[in-house]
């Protein structure tokens, strides 16, 4: 008979293979955190936590011999665990950088023992430094849960073979239709799309407002501004650049002015009204008006510097504000959302 073998035979695999594998196995990603005696704080990004005991209740993570908060830990009688949301990960990735302060601009509270509880979590553990158990080159924390807490909403942030994910779910049946919402508002695309067009204005509103604009104005402004970009594409593009005769005739020089009566259509109002805002922009200096040469009845309406520089900064706001929005969205669902919308104002 065979006795057992006693000891592990040599790793037949390189660590670059281990470390491979290990990627493959996804995870979530915290922050641990304690306070020092001398009141100093700690804290590093580790993705080795998980569960242990639910009676007690236990968790573990494990933290490098090499690593710089090694003594505070061990020393210490609690540390709490953060565990990130899906918009955390410039803190991730700052919790796991050597150098620079980690704590700075950081919202946290006090958990149990001090250990900081980081602002906008998805989840906090509140833990009693139980037990230590040294293996290789790490240290396995076995920590004893006294409170623990959790955002339902929250989207948690996630880790695998050295990259940041969030959360897709998979649905038994991804072409399957949502299950129909007996009343009529919530399940009519009019009514939602109404609401999530609100939900998307809400904040930036403001920011529109705070440029002494309407929203009319602005939408304006956003169509002018890529006609113009377009136009300056164009130019740098075309194989015969215009005469330099005409480069000094304004008229001749493009500028993206776009007609007045297709400017009404592109933003969705009558001709008279924007008419009449395009005037008003004109005295405001954001846009310049002059007639069409080709057709002497119609108006073009052409930004101004002022007016391309009003609508920079509005659209480098809107795309910030998108992108939180969308923080917790995959690419593939934002690429997606964005073909149907597309789809549905092309008229399906
Ligand atoms: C996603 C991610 C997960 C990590 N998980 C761990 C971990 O579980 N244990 C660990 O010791 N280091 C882990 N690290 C590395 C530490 O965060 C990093 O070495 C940090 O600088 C250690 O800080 P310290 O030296 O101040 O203790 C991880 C890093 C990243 C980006």
């Amino acid at each position: 008979m065979m006795s057992p073998a006693r000891k592990a035979t040599p790793p037949a695999f390189s660590p670059r293979e281990f470390r491979a594998s290990l990627g493959m196995f996804a995870t979530g990603v915290t922050i641990v955190t304690a306070r020092t005696a001398e009141g100093d704080l700690v804290g590093l990004t580790a993705n080795s936590f998980n569960s242990v005991s639910l009676e007690p209740p236990l968790v573990l993570w494990s933290l490098a011999r090499a690593a710089g908060s090694l003594p505070a830990f061990s020393a210490g009688s609690h540390y709490a665990i953060s565990i990130l949301a899906a918009d955390q990960k410039t803190l991730a990735e700052r919790f796991a950088r050597r150098g620079g302060d980690r704590w700075s601009n950081v919202a946290w509270r006090e958990g149990a023992g001090g250990a900081p509880l980081l602002d906008g979590a998805a989840a906090h553990f509140e833990c009693f430094n139980r037990s230590r158990y040294e293996e290789g080159d790490h240290v396995i924390f076995v920590g004893e849960v006294e409170r623990c807490s959790h955002r339902a909403s929250a989207s948690p942030l996630l880790f695998h073979g050295g990259k940041f994910y969030t959360e897709h779910p998979l649905q038994a049946d991804e072409s399957a239709p949502a299950p129909a919402d007996p009343r009529f508002v919530r399940g009519y695309l009019g009514y939602l799309l109404g609401q999530a067009s609100h939900a998307v204005y809400r904040d930036f509103e403001s920011a529109v407002a705070a440029q002494g604009l309407s929203h009319i104005a602005w939408r304006v402004l956003a169509l002018l501004h890529d006609a113009h970009s377009a136009a300056v594409r164009a130019l740098a593009e075309s194989t015969t650049p215009p005469a330099a005769a005409d480069l000094a005739d304004p008229a001749k020089v493009p500028d993206g002015a776009v007609p007045v009566g297709q400017l009404a259509r592109d933003v969705l109002a009558k001709q008279p009204t924007v008419t009449k805002l395009v005037q008003r922009m004109a005295d405001d200096g954001l846009v310049a008006l002059r007639t069409d040469p080709a057709d002497q009845r119609r108006t073009l309406v052409a930004p101004t510097a002022a007016g391309l520089a009003t609508a920079r900064l509005l659209i480098a706001d809107a795309l910030g504000q998108e992108q939180t929005q969308l923080a917790h969205w995959s690419a593939a669902e934002v690429d997606t959302l964005k073909r149907m919308l597309q789809r549905l104002a092309s008229g399906g």
